[in-house]
């Protein structure tokens, strides 16, 4: 990895794996686009310039005959002096005027990340920090570039500075411009629904904007903060494709336009749409950080960019590689409806069966027999709970196992001692009447008072009871975006002060307890972003655990996020939300692809099904070190076929798991082959299940059929091994 500047040539060049990103400064003092994409020579790069179609063009300011800014390629577009794209940012000067003309000024390099202050962020790399100026030196900005050399991303960012003596206001603070030479592109996005999460989505691009987005507050079930840009030839496999991720919990935008000169730019980062920020005099405004991952090995090989870089860099070290809590929740087993004895019975029932650890979910806590109250009340609910957590803790450790606790802390209900207390600690405005979502509202993370009692309310729990894992919930989007503490002209800065408080109350609950584990949670996976995953390493995928459906769910969540991020669980069946009826091994198979558990009312067990469980755990925990570090190669889409293949690949290529899935059975099946992914073509391997001894090219080129049986809904596994 490393950051050059040519001086002679004023260009500089970024290398990481597999990538590079070039960009000079022109005579204008204009940051001008030059490259980004597979790693080539140091050569002189000017000579790609190149100027297309203009329309009643505009010079710069005050200089005639020279090309105008919107001819140039960006490295971050402003509004006002002739660029007509969408600009990365809109400032409001005090005269009301919205001009900016953003040239270079200074640059340095830093070989220690800087942090954003308030939001997480990847770390490590060579970061290329490059100030730019506006021409009256009252506005500033500082482009960020991160890159590596063990993944194949370039982290991007900017922040916003008041230079001037008075308040100006930011309309718009977008994280990143990418000019891309043409437009022979198509964008993939992640689009969902509560329980259908992260579905694929591929369409062309066309001229104008095609543009993505969260107006929640909330990265969203409905599209993840997620676009990529693919050739249209580019396939799982082959291909370029550019990827950003947005490390960003709230409303957010990212927009692919494409420009009458053919070229495309990518931009976006916080939503503008019912955004803006004050900027008082000496203040600067830091936006979030977009991951854009560049692969020319196709869709996964970006994924495999991604799940590189958030293994490395994002995710709490601690945990990203370490066994993850093999876990039985009560959710699906009892909903509301438990006691002491339920739930001791359901960790008895697990006992020597390779579960570690028992997740009591919701209703443990203040009034809270179902989903109409008590939230917000984080008192121990004695009545229904005799001896309180104490009781059932101790039941769970002196098994050996480990005990975690559900919260939803930034909620409340109504029928909360929490809301009749502090009325003015729900997100509202008060002279209109409040939406209501799963009869509940949302507390203002944008107060600190309120951020402070969420804290200590929290953390009292988890540090008087022996807690060695929280699952964290949130189960309802934003509505009525307001704060009694913002005065009005700071009432639109609400979405991101959401998510600033948002990450104030996770670095003190979640960095405070450093040797509990957490688990992120949306009422499934509707908050499903790499800023979530900074502070949780795994968060749960989808409220639905049906195999079949899940197939789907966590393939496309695979398109940027790591196995071991997707929390996933064997359920009952029939299944609680598909009523689908699945083999036990099929559930165990789809759930063991992500950190995995149970969720379903273990007391009802068989002896058959237990010895079912032991087994599946023990296999498990055999290759467990593939869910965590290995490299995903998704083979069948089961989005385009009957199937669902994947191989987890060892990085030492020394071994490998096969996922073979098949949706229906028919009479007269045509022949399914599997040709196998990612295994080194020298090396030999034995096929475990099936006693074949060949050349990973042969396995690779060749392939084989697996066993399927006549049964649908069917998964097998099997294993390779070098030798
Ligand atoms: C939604 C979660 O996704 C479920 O797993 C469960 O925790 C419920 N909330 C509890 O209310």
């Amino acid at each position: 990895m490393s950051v050059n500047y040519n001086n002679e040539t004023k260009t500089f060049t970024l290398t990481g794996k597999n990538l590079c990103y070039a960009f000079w400064i022109n005579d204008l003092g204009y940051p001008e686009h030059l490259y980004f994409g597979a790693p080539i020579g140091s050569d002189d790069l000017r000579f790609t310039r190149a100027f297309g179609a203009t329309s009643m063009a505009a010079t710069p300011p005050g200089i005639d005959n020279v090309p105008s800014y919107n001819a140039y390629p960006s490295e971050l577009s402003f509004f006002g002096t002739g660029d007509y794209r969408e600009p990365a940012v809109q400032v409001v000067n005090p005269s009301g005027d919205r001009l900016c003309e953003l040239l270079f000024d200074s640059y340095e390099v830093v070989s220690l990340k800087p942090k954003i202050s308030g939001m997480p962020s990847l770390d490590g790399g060579e970061t290329l920090i490059i100030h730019l100026k506006d021409r009256l030196n009252r506005f500033a900005a500082d482009l960020y570039y991160t890159v590596y050399d063990d993944c194949s991303v370039i982290a991007r960012r900017a922040v916003y500075k008041n230079l001037g003596a008075s308040e100006i206001r930011l309309e718009r603070a977008y994280s990143f411009s990418l000019a891309l030479p043409d437009r022979s592109y198509e964008m993939l996005s992640l689009y969902g629904v509560w329980a259908k999460e992260r579905h694929i989505d591929r369409i062309p691009l066309h001229h104008g904007v095609v543009s993505i987005d969260s107006k929640r507050t909330t990265s969203s079930a409905t599209l993840n903060p997620f676009m990529a840009l693919l050739r249209p030839d580019t396939s799982e496999s082959h291909g370029e494709a550019i990827g950003v991720n947005l490390v960003y919990s709230s409303s957010y935008v990212l927009k692919a336009e494409v420009n009458p000169d053919g070229t495309t730019q990518l931009t976006g980062g916080i939503n503008d749409f019912d955004f803006n920020w004050k900027l008082a005099p000496g203040e600067e405004f830091e936006t979030p950080e977009a991951v854009i991952a560049y692969s020319d090995e196709g869709i996964g090989g970006m994924s495999r960019a991604f799940h590189d870089a958030y293994r490395e860099h994002l995710i709490n070290k601690r945990f990203v590689k370490s066994p993850r809590p093999l876990l039985i929740n009560n959710w699906e087993a009892t909903y509301f409806n438990f006691d002491v004895p339920k739930l001791c019975a359901i960790a008895d029932a697990v006992n020597g069966l390779g579960i570690d650890t028992l997740v009591l979910d919701d209703g443990w806590f203040g009034k809270r027999d179902n989903d109409t109250s008590g939230l917000g009340d984080w008192v121990v609910n004695t009545e229904k709970l005799h001896g309180g957590l104490k009781a059932i803790i101790d039941h769970v450790h002196s098994l050996g196992m480990k005990f975690g606790l559900w919260f939803e802390p930034e909620m409340v209900s109504e029928d909360s001692d929490l809301f009749r207390a502090h009325p003015d600690w729900t997100i509202g405005v008060p002279d209109r009447k409040r939406c209501y979502s799963r009869h509940q509202f949302v507390l203002d993370l944008t107060r600190k008072d309120v951020r402070d009692h969420i804290v200590k309310a929290v953390s009292d729990i988890i540090e008087n009871n022996e807690i060695d894992y929280v699952k964290w919930d949130y189960n309802r989007n934003v509505t009525e975006s307001w704060s009694y503490c913002l005065e009005a002209e700071r009432q639109m800065e609400f979405a991101h002060r959401y998510a600033l408080g948002f990450y104030d109350i996770c670095e003190r609950i979640v960095n405070g307890h450093p040797d509990v584990f957490f688990e992120g949670c949306s009422g499934g996976g509707a908050r499903f972003d790499p800023a979530v995953l900074y502070y949780f390493p795994q968060i749960w995928t989808s409220d639905d655990s049906d195999a079949e459906e899940r197939t789907k769910i966590q393939y496309g969540t695979s398109v940027v996020y790591p196995l071991s991020s997707m929390s996933c669980h064997v359920s009952v069946c029939p299944n609680h939300q598909t009523n689908h009826t699945t083999p036990f091994e099929t559930r165990a198979i789809i759930a063991h692809l992500g950190a995995t558990g149970y969720e379903l009312d273990s007391t009802r067990f068989t002896e058959e099904e237990k010895a079912a469980v032991k087994r599946q755990t023990e296999a498990y925990k055999k290759s467990e070190d593939l869910v965590l570090t290995g490299d995903l190669y998704r083979i069948d889409s089961p989005f385009e076929t009957e199937f669902f293949t994947e191989a987890i690949v060892a990085k030492d290529k020394s071994k490998a798991e096969l996922i073979c899935y098949r949706r229906f059975s028919s009479i007269n099946n045509e022949i399914k082959r599997v040709k196998m992914a990612g295994l080194d073509p020298q090396a030999t391997y034995r096929l475990e299940e099936k006693g074949i001894v060949a050349k990973g090219s042969t396995f690779m080129n060749v392939g084989f059929a697996p066993d399927f049986p006549r049964h649908d809904f069917y998964a097998l596994k099997y294993h390779f091994t070098e030798i």
